[in-house]
C-alpha cells in the first residue's frame, strides 16, 4: 500500500489502512535507533523545516533526529530569533521558506486549523505538530505504537484517557486514532475539564476516575496545561491531587497488566505519583516510539511506499 496523502493534519482524516502503515513502517524503522550508526540515505536531497510559534522539547527534537537519521536537510524556525518577531505573518512566513525549497513543513502554532491552513498556502507537505485545541497527530500515533508494543493489538482494548481534556489536543488525537482502530476510550477529568461537545466523539465521558478506570488495559494520564488556563478549572491543586491523581493504588482497579503512559511534560506529583511515572510507566519508550513514528511519517509523505526500506 502508498501513502497517498499530502498532509498529516489529524488522525480523523486517516483510514485505519493508513494508520497500520504509519504504524508498521515505524516499527520497522525503529531498529535504525539501536543501530551503531544511526544514519540512511533514504531522504538525502529532501528540505524538512520545524516551523514552532510554541515551545517543544520532545516533537521538535524528535523530528529534527528523525529527518537527519533518514539523510532529509534540517532546518528550524522559531518566533524567537526569526522574523516571526518583527510582525511577519505566518502565510508570508511559510511562502518565504517554501520558496528557499522546503518541502515538507512541520507545525506547531497556538491556533487551532493552523495547520489546515498551512496546507491550502503551500504546495510542500505539512504535519500538523500540535495546532491548539485540535490536534496532535503524531503524538496520538507514538502513544498508539506504544500501546500496540506492549498488548500486540488494539481491537477490544480499554483506554482511559485522564486529566485536562479541555485543553489537551493529545485527548482528541488519542480518542480518534484509537476508535478507529477499535478501542474503547474513555475520557476522564473533572467536568469543568471536559468540554461539552465531547460526547460527540467515539468516546466514552466518565467524571468519576474509579469507574473510568475500571479493568482499563492503558491509562494516558494528560498534563494539566496550567499555561492554557485563563481561571481556576478546580479549587486546589491538592483537590484534583486527590480525585484525578494517577497512584498506584488508583490503578488497583485497572486490568493486572495495565500500561501508564503520559505525553509529557508531566507536573509530577499532580496528575501522576512520582512513583508511577519512574517506576511504573511507559513514559520514556513513548519518547523513543517518537522518534520511530516522525521517522516514518517523513518517509511516507516524501519517498516510500511501504514499510520495507531499510
Ligand atoms: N508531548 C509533547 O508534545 O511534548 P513537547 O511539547 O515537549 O513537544
Amino acid at each position: 500500500m502508498r501513502f497517498t496523502k499530502k498532509d498529516i493534519l489529524g488522525l480523523e482524516y486517516l483510514t485505519p489502512e493508513e494508520i497500520t502503515l504509519i504504524i508498521e513502517t515505524a516499527r520497522t524503522q525503529k531498529d535504525l535507533l539501536s543501530r551503531p550508526i544511526k544514519k540512511v540515505p533514504i531522504l538525502r536531497g529532501k528540505s524538512v523545516c520545524t516551523l514552532f510559534y510554541e515551545n517543544s522539547t520532545r516533537t521538535r527534537t524528535s523530528f529534527e533526529l528523525a529527518a537527519k537519521m533518514l539523510s532529509a536537510d534540517t532546518s528550524s524556525v522559531s518566533v524567537s530569533g526569526s522574523s516571526i518577531n518583527k510582525g511577519e505573518s505566518f502565510k508570508d512566513t511559510l511562502l518565504t521558506l517554501e520558496s528557499m525549497g522546503i518541502d515538507l513543513f512541520i507545525i506547531r502554532h497556538e491556533a487551532s486549523g493552523s495547520s489546515h491552513y498551512a496546507s491550502q498556502i503551500v504546495k510542500s507537505h505539512v504535519v500538523n505538530a500540535g495546532d491548539g485545541l485540535h490536534a496532535h497527530p503524531t503524538q496520538g500515533l507514538l502513544d498508539m505504537l506504544t500501546i500496540y508494543e506492549n498488548k500486540g493489538k488494539f481491537e477490544g482494548l480499554n483506554v482511559c484517557v485522564v486529566g485536562d481534556i479541555s485543553h489537551s489536543r493529545v485527548a482528541r488525537s488519542n480518542v480518534w486514532g484509537l476508535a478507529k482502530m477499535g478501542a474503547h476510550v474513555r475520557v476522564c477529568g473533572p467536568s469543568t475539564l471536559i468540554p461539552p461537545d465531547f460526547d460527540k466523539l467515539p468516546c466514552e465521558v466518565y467524571t468519576d476516575l474509579d469507574k473510568a478506570l475500571e479493568g482499563a488495559d492503558a491509562v494516558n494520564v494528560l498534563r494539566i496545561q496550567k499555561e492554557r488556563m485563563d481561571r481556576g478549572f478546580f479549587p486546589t491543586i491538592g483537590e484534583y491531587v486527590k480525585l484525578y491523581g494517577i497512584t498506584s493504588e488508583r490503578l488497583k482497579g485497572c486490568k493486572d497488566d495495565v500500561i501508564v503512559l503520559h505525553p509529557g511534560p508531566i507536573n509530577r506529583g499532580v496528575e501522576i505519583d512520582a512513583d508511577v511515572a519512574y517506576n511504573h510507566s511507559v513514559i520514556l519508550d513513548q519518547v523513543t516510539n517518537g522518534v520511530a513514528v516522525r521517522m516514518a511519517i517523513l518517509y511516507l509523505l516524501l519517498g516510500g511506499g511501504n514499510a520495507e526500506i531499510i
